[in-house]
């Protein structure tokens, strides 16, 4: 089975390579943004190690991803309503067995985004950090990719290396962008050419094709904004509880990006 074939219409990864960049804090504001806009949304927290989209939203789930896979409980049973009006499934931490990629882990997967994607407009897979193959499996579940990026270096560098495995293993053409953190507003804009110069050079001449290096489409900047870890320690989204804070319009005007 080639990874195109795989690709689930509505499905979007939320990846970075580096952690800390923000993926879950962006995924859970994301969603809510969606819903607002009468889009039905379901964020799968696919950091299936290191899961904590559960302490972001503060639910303190029964049922996970975990029961669904062992098969304590069926799939209806662990998808939870979400302040902000989007659906979760939260995989809840310490499923350290599901960090490898084992046939299991690609089976259900695949079974429970096969199952959600005709019921939700937009499913978002809050991924772990890395380029693990678990990561880089349900990258490849997805139909659209957000690489979220910072203006630090090492985010950038890691950004880069998801951004050529993408391009070398899964042939992505187009993948979108956004840079978190920005310090001033064009920031994203100079990351974005940055990065697009270095995949164009360096990753155009590792695919067979001419012309088939992915092109970065910046979706949106979010600025460093103190609102953001302020939201995070009382475990509300920021777009409900700062939604004039300059990072929560931020993330509308992604949203507003990907459902005009
Ligand atoms: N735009 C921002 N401004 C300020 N702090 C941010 C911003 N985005 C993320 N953070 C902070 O970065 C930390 C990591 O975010 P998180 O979403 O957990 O990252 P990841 O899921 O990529 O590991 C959080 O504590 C959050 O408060
Ligand atoms: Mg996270």
């Amino acid at each position: 089975m080639s990874s195109t074939e795989a690709r689930r219409p509505g499905v979007m990864a939320v990846t970075s390579g580096k952690g800390g960049v923000g993926k879950t804090f962006l995924s859970a504001n994301l969603a809510a943004a969606l819903a607002r806009r009468g889009r039905r949304v379901l964020v799968l927290d696919a950091d299936l190690g290191l899961a904590n989209l559960d302490v972001v939203l503060n639910l303190h789930p029964k049922t996970t991803l975990h029961d669904v896979f062992t098969g304590k409980c069926h799939l209806e049973d662990a998808i939870l309503p979400a302040p902000g009006g989007f659906s979760v499934l939260l995989a809840g931490s310490g499923l350290v067995e599901y960090s490898r990629l084992t046939p299991e882990v690609r089976e259900q997967l695949q079974r429970i985004i096969d199952t959600l994607a005709p019921r939700f407009d937009h499913i978002l897979l809050d991924t772990g950090a890395g380029i693990s193959d678990v990561v880089l499996y349900a990258v490849s579940l997805a139909d659209e990719v957000l690489v979220l990026a910072t203006p630090e270096p090492t985010s950038m560098t890691d950004a880069y290396a998801t951004i050529k495995v993408l391009a070398t293993q899964q042939q992505r053409r187009a993948i979108r962008l956004v840079v978190n953190q920005v310090g001033r507003i064009g920031e994203g804009r100079v990351i974005r050419d940055q990065l697009q110069l270095v995949v164009d050079k360096f990753v155009a001449p590792m695919l067979p094709e001419a012309g088939a290096a992915p092109v970065l489409e910046l979706i949106g900047e979010v600025p460093l904004d103190p609102a953001v870890r302020e939201a995070m320690q009382k475990r509300q989204l920021l777009v409900e509880m700062l939604p004039g804070s300059a990072a929560a319009r931020a993330v509308d005007a992604i949203a507003a990006k990907i459902a005009p």
